[in-house]
């Protein structure tokens, strides 16, 4: 990754300011935190890597992380937000991807509570992890990965348990995506939301996730820790959490989970 070419579509404020590029990593979350631990990465510190050797995704899944085809993107945000409210900036993240493959004529939807999927296959992936003391939030570690020139058959070939849930910006487009210019394109899309919070709360965050997700008024089912709990999502709280109404008429609160179909 060209971090000259990256620049060069930059327009972000905060979101990028510090900028670290890397042709191979373990991950770029751990890359940033150690960064943080040696006092070197503000608020908005991004770090890019061609490659990672042991990504991760959430619930302590792989991510697989091949050079020179993707985007493997960790943002740090140091805001003033408790820890109940801190997976807005999940959300912050999935609304800033959505909006970029929108400039891109694909119309990605939100897998609660991370998963960006195109068409019912998965393009990108979120990964937050936080840095506290004293049981508030210090830091927010943003990490995201998109699938853009991942060919077909890297995906039936390396993916096969998940090869036909799995999907690349090139595949959709039927051409070749230029990475540096995407990966501007999200550092400035996650800049305008960032500036969103600042300004507005994470009230604003949340109303923008719930129109972008769309399943308000509309059944759901997650597993919660094994257990599936079904029902019509009757709101999403400012902390993000869903609040979904069962078929016995309770009232079911969800913090975390995964959706399932
Ligand atoms: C998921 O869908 O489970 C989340 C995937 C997150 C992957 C990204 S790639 C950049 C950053 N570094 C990692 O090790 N993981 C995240």
């Amino acid at each position: 990754m060209e971090i000259s070419e990256i620049k060069n579509h930059l327009s972000a404020e905060i979101v990028g300011e510090k900028f670290f590029v890397y042709d191979e990593v373990g991950s770029t979350n751990d890359v940033l935190r150690e960064l943080i631990g040696d006092g070197l990465a503000a608020d908005g510190a991004v770090v890019v890597s061609d490659s990672q050797t042991v990504g991760r995704g959430r619930l302590g899944r792989k991510w697989l992380s091949p050079g020179g085809v993707n985007l493997y993107l960790s943002a740090l945000f140091c805001p003033e937000v408790s820890l109940r409210k801190s997976s807005v900036f999940t959300f912050l993240a999935s609304c800033a991807l959505v909006e970029v493959f929108s400039g891109y004529g694909v119309e990605a939807t939100i897998k609660w509570p991370n998963d960006i999927l195109v068409g019912g296959k998965k393009i990108s992936g979120v990964l937050t992890e936080l840095g506290t003391s004293d049981g508030a939030v210090d830091y927010l570690v943003i990490g995201i990965g998109v699938n853009l020139n991942l060919p077909e058959e890297f995906i039936r070939r390396e993916m096969e348990d998940i090869s036909e849930k799995t999907t690349s910006l090139s595949i959709l487009l039927g051409e070749e995506v230029n990475r540096e210019k995407f990966c501007a394109e999200l550092i400035n899309a996650l800049d305008r939301f960032y500036g969103e919070f600042r300004r507005r709360g994470t009230g604003a965050i949340v109303d923008m996730w719930i129109e972008v997700w769309g399943f308000l008024g509309k059944e759901i089912s997650v597993d919660v820790s094994g257990e599936v709990v079904s029902g019509v999502v009757e709101r999403v709280d400012a902390n993000g959490f869903l609040y979904l109404r069962t078929d016995k008429g309770d009232l079911r609160k969800v913090i975390a989970g995964d959706t399932v179909f």
